[in-house]
Formats: C-alpha cells, sequence, structure tokens
C-alpha cells in the first residue's frame, strides 16, 4: 500500500473516453494514490486533431499495461480495490468502449462493483483531488463549475457530486474553446494540440498590436458561448496575407486568447451574480491556460469569490477524476451492471445545443 493514508473505499477508475489512456486509484476523500495517464498526443499530431480509429486501436493496445501500472503505483493489487469505475460517456464511440470492456472484465474477474461515470462530472469534480504535494482547498457546494476543454464548454450550477446536482447554465453553440485554440493553431501552422502552444506565444506577443476581435456572444444576460467565429476571424486575416512573420502570429495568439479568456471570465461571473453563489471553480484542459487562471483568480478577488482551480495535471483528461466521481456513486449505491453501454453524449441535461440558442 501507498506511504499515503487511504482512508475509506479504494476505487480503481480507467478513462478512454478520446486521446489518453487513463487508469487511477483514489479513496473516497479525493486522495490519490496512483495516476497513469498515457497520451496519444504524438500518435495524433501528424493529423492536426484526434483520428478516432487510431485512438481506439491504440487504447486496446494500452489499456491493461496502464491499468497495472495504476495497480503497482499504488502498491495494491486488484482485489484490494472496492469497486472499478469507467468513463463511459461522452466521448469517441470505439475509445470508451475499450474502457468500458475492459472495466467489465476487471469487475467481473475481481468480484467488484462496476460504476458508469460521465467524464464531465468527472472534470468538474478534479478540484477535489489531493496529492499530498499539491493540496488545493476543495471548494463548497454549491459552486459554478467553468468546464473548458477540447470536446465540452459549459458553465455548470454544482450542488453536489452526483450528476442530478449538476445543472448546465449555457454552454457553446458550436466550437468547444480548446477546438478553438486546436484550429486556430492548426491554421496558424503552429502544430497540435494548439492551447498549451498559444498560451506560450501569446505570453510574448501584444494583442493590442494585433487586428481587433468581436467578443462572441456578448449579449449582456446570455451565458452561452460561441468560438467558431473567432476562429474564422483568424483565418480571413491569413487569407488576406497580413500575418506574417513570427511577431504577428505571436501578436494574433495573444489577441486571441484575450478575448476568449474576456468572454470565459465575464460569463462566469455572471453565472457566479445569477446563482448567487460564492465559489468559482474552472475544469478541463482549457483550465491550464495562464492566462485563464490569473484573470478569473483576480476578477473573483475583485468581487469576493472564492477561486479554485484544480493543479494542472488535474485539468487535462486522467482518470483520478474518473475514479473520484466513481467513488461517490459507489457510495451513493449507484454501481452499474453489465449492461453499461457507452454513449456518445453526456448524461447532464442541457440547456444550449450545438447549432441552436437556449431552448
Ligand atoms: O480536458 P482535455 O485534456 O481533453 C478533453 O476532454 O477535451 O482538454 C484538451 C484541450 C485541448 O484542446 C488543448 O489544446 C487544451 O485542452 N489545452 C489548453 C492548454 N492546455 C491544454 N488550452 C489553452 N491553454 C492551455 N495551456
Ligand atoms: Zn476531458
Amino acid at each position: 500500500m501507498s506511504e499515503l493514508q487511504a482512508r475509506g473505499p479504494l476505487v480503481l477508475g480507467i478513462e478512454s473516453s478520446c486521446d489518453e489512456t487513463a487508469a487511477a486509484v483514489v479513496d473516497v476523500d479525493g486522495l490519490v494514490l496512483s495516476d497513469v495517464v498515457r497520451s496519444q498526443i504524438a500518435l495524433h499530431a501528424p493529423f492536426g486533431g484526434v483520428v478516432p480509429e487510431l485512438a481506439a486501436r491504440d487504447h486496446v493496445r494500452a489499456v491493461v499495461p496502464v491499468v497495472e501500472h495504476a495497480l503497482t503505483e499504488a502498491g495494491i493489487r486488484l482485489a484490494d480495490v472496492d469497486a472499478i469505475a469507467v468513463t463511459h460517456r461522452p466521448g469517441l464511440i470505439g475509445a470508451l468502449l475499450v474502457g468500458v470492456q475492459a472495466a467489465k472484465g476487471l469487475a467481473w474477474a475481481a468480484d467488484r462493483p462496476l460504476v458508469g461515470v460521465d467524464h464531465l462530472v468527472g472534470h468538474l469534480l478534479s478540484p477535489f483531488l489531493r496529492r499530498g504535494d499539491d493540496a488545493v482547498a476543495s471548494p463548497p457546494y454549491p459552486f459554478v463549475g467553468l468546464l473548458v476543454s477540447g470536446g465540452h464548454s459549459a458553465l455548470y450550477r454544482c450542488e453536489g457530486p452526483l450528476a442530478e446536482s449538476i445543472h448546465e447554465l449555457g454552454a457553446t453553440r458550436d466550437d468547444a474553446v480548446g477546438e478553438a485554440f486546436d484550429k486556430v493553431a492548426k491554421l496558424l501552422g503552429l502544430g497540435y494540440p494548439g492551447g498549451p502552444v498559444i498560451d506560450r506565444l501569446a505570453a510574448s506577443g501584444d494583442p493590442s498590436r494585433s487586428f481587433p476581435l468581436t467578443p462572441p456572444m456578448a449579449h449582456r444576460d446570455s451565458l452561452e458561448l460561441s468560438f467558431s467565429g473567432l476562429k474564422s476571424a483568424i483565418a480571413r486575416r491569413l487569407e488576406a496575407g497580413s500575418l506574417d512573420g513570427d511577431e504577428a502570429v505571436a501578436d494574433a495568439c495573444a489577441a486571441f486568447q484575450r478575448v476568449v479568456v474576456d468572454t470565459l471570465v465575464t460569463k462566469t461571473l455572471r453565472a457566479a451574480r445569477r446563482e448567487g453563489v460564492d465559489t468559482v471553480v474552472v475544469a478541463g484542459g482549457v483550465a491550464c491556460n495562464r492566462e485563464l487562471r490569473a484573470r478569473m483568480a483576480e476578477a473573483c478577488g475583485l468581487r469576493g469569490l472564492r477561486f479554485v482551480a484544480p493543479s494542472p495535471r488535474n485539468c487535462t483528461d486522467n482518470a483520478a477524476m474518473i475514479a473520484f466521481a466513481g467513488a461517490a456513486k459507489f457510495v451513493a449505491g449507484r454501481t452499474a451492471d453489465f449492461a453499461l453501454a457507452p454513449m456518445t453524449v453526456t448524461e447532464l441535461p442541457r440547456v444550449t445545443r450545438k447549432g441552436r440558442g437556449l431552448r
């Protein structure tokens, strides 16, 4: 057993919804005993985005060694876990299928309960994970959660750890924020994934030297988001040939990131005010963004709101957040049977649908 003292049930989590094969062992309080993430970035980089069939095949190769590694790192055997949690939605169907089938096999072999976890719930609970070395104070419920990743971008009111306590307040009508970072980086020839490289280049660029970008969905009362217009605006500048040289590219990155961050901070604070909550959480891969973290912390501080940002390693896809969300379901008696099936959509009810506004 790991030298960290686990309390209560231990859950093995498995994540394979997109391009990371991950497994982790976490206790019911969020203490992480192991957290193994095998990224497929190099596999998909030549294509500038995730290729679903390649992702599924690579998960097949990786899932057993990754689970074994997670158990070894935690210093336990499969028989020591109390439940096996797996991401079963939303995500790429072939990729999800690999994790779900592996989890079923392990649950059957070890005679342990199986728990199906929604990936978005996992992200929203990531600030509860603790490692001893990077202890972030857990957010109190209720909080407003801004979930910004490569596949999803939405604001939620979170009243507890179960899906029925999490309510979408508004979401993107088109691209997810991370998707916009990735597409803009691809247009600018900066490689994949785009978020980290734009984050880095933006720090050396000057947004005011670049061309103006209109903040999307700026209507006063809206909590909806939209990012595809920003990508198109940059594409038009490129076509017009006015984005030449490293300095112009860095300035464009800074301008793009500035308008995205402005939008996210404005909408998140609006949601907190409207919901009457005093805690704000950011989650998902884009929550690694340094300007977003700094500006959100500053804006929350000015308004007397508590701001909780998970450590960057807990923001990008991982299985520790899945194990923790699974532990909450396990103690609530929400286990699944072997009919558990992967699904491409989240179980969280939506108020905004892609391509459409509020219903
Ligand atoms: O949460 P995640 O690992 O996977 C999904 O569930 O989608 O998020 C991946 C996304 C990618 O689009 C990546 O470009 C973005 O997070 N990302 C960032 C940063 N680091 C990762 N975006 C902006 N700034 C960053 N520093
Ligand atoms: Zn994710």
